[in-house]
């Protein structure tokens, strides 16, 4: 039997945070054993906001570098960069032509992001998604696993597979389109500001200190913790609503310690902020420790690294123009002379 296929992705727009990590990364290594795993850094998602040339190069290599940091083995998963496989780009223009204009206009993180560019908004953002629905469809992934941001994105992708191409396009009722399914944990897929517990943990926040970079100093790690905005009551617990700062940095500890979440409330039940603080930036300097490592390591071989993503290129780049190649042909565009 042929496993199934997981497909994921990280845009490499500046320095991942531990929400990146922890509700995306961290969750494709256990994956890694029973399926067949494919992991892309989104390089064309970061050019839908303005950007630096120089910086997209620099973070398109060290985004991959982070995924073997982080534990993605190029023996078992393949790990590519989205420009370099055609398909991605070829199969989005396919995918507008069917998908409605205001199913678009509904996205959440389009009107977010929007909002901060102004009169600059470019119709790559609009179009965002329906990259973001190529890059899995391609592959015929049937699970993403994601933070729980991205899963109007994945509706999106279901709807456009189900409704825009399997119903309208399929003989026989044989779908052309895998149908993939969202694969969001119960804990760390929605890690907030450590400055505002009422937005997500965000590399686009002007905030430095409201996230923890997955390469940030210890000395750094302990500076933002301690200065992470706190409340006024003693104790600390997890599900009192009016106290989600304490939610969300119980929340690290729990994952960053891999303590279950009674044992830390058991804990953390008559601690001071003050204590506690000091607790969690020595948990988190000490689960980030290993990747920073490895990061460091990894960094100084550039040639293989290049190599991995060259060699993930060739094996994605095979996965996708099947699957390009069917959708083509489903349409009725004329097949390709060999
Ligand atoms: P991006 O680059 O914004 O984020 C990468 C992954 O990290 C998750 N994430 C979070 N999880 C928990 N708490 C947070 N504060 C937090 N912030 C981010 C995101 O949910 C995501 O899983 N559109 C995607 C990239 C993408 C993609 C894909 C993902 C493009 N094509 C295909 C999966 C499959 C994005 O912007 O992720």
């Amino acid at each position: 039997m042929t496993p199934k296929r997981v497909l994921s992705g990280v845009q490499p727009t500046g320095s991942l945070h531990l929400g990146n990590w922890l509700g995306a990364i961290g969750n494709w290594i256990d994956l890694q054993k029973d399926f067949e795993t494919f992991f892309c850094v989104v390089d064309l998602h970061a050019i839908t906001v303005p950007h630096d040339p120089k910086l997209l190069r620099e973070s398109t290599l060290s985004t991959a570098a982070l995924y073997l940091a982080c534990g993605v083995d190029p023996k078992r998963s393949t790990i590519f960069v989205q420009s370099h496989v055609s398909a991605h780009s070829q199969l989005c223009w396919i995918l507008n032509c069917v998908t409605p204009l205001n199913w678009m206009e509904r996205m959440i993180q389009f009107k977010e992001k929007a909002i901060k560019q102004g009169d600059n908004v470019s119709v790559g953002l609009l179009d965002y998604p329906v990259l973001m629905a190529s890059d899995i469809l391609l592959y015929d992934a049937d699970l993403v696993p994601v933070g729980e941001d991205q899963k109007q994105h994945l509706e999106l992708a279901r709807d456009i597979a189900q409704q825009r191409i399997n119903s309208k396009f399929s003989k026989k009722g044989d779908p052309i389109l895998k149908v993939p399914k969202p694969l969001i944990s119960s804990d760390g897929s929605k890690i907030m500001s450590l400055t505002n517990a009422a937005n997500k943990m965000s590399k686009s926040d002007p905030n430095e200190g409201s996230r923890i970079g997955l390469l940030d100093p210890p000395e750094l790690i302990a500076k933002k913790i301690k200065r992470a905005k706190t409340d006024s009551e003693a104790g600390l617990e997890f599900a009192n609503p009016k106290r989600p700062e304490a939610h969300n940095l119980l929340t690290i500890y729990t994952l960053v310690t891999g303590k279950s979440k009674s044992e830390v409330e058991a804990e953390c039940l008559e601690m001071g902020w003050g204590k506690f603080k000091t607790l969690l930036a020595e948990a988190t300097v000490s689960a980030l420790s290993p990747i920073q490592s490895s990061y460091q390591e990894l960094v100084k071989d550039q040639a293989q690294l290049e190599l991995i993503l060259a060699t993930g290129k060739e094996k994605a780049d095979e996965v996708a123009n099947t699957t390009l190649d069917r959708v083509s042909n489903a349409i009725g565009l004329l097949q390709k002379p060999i």
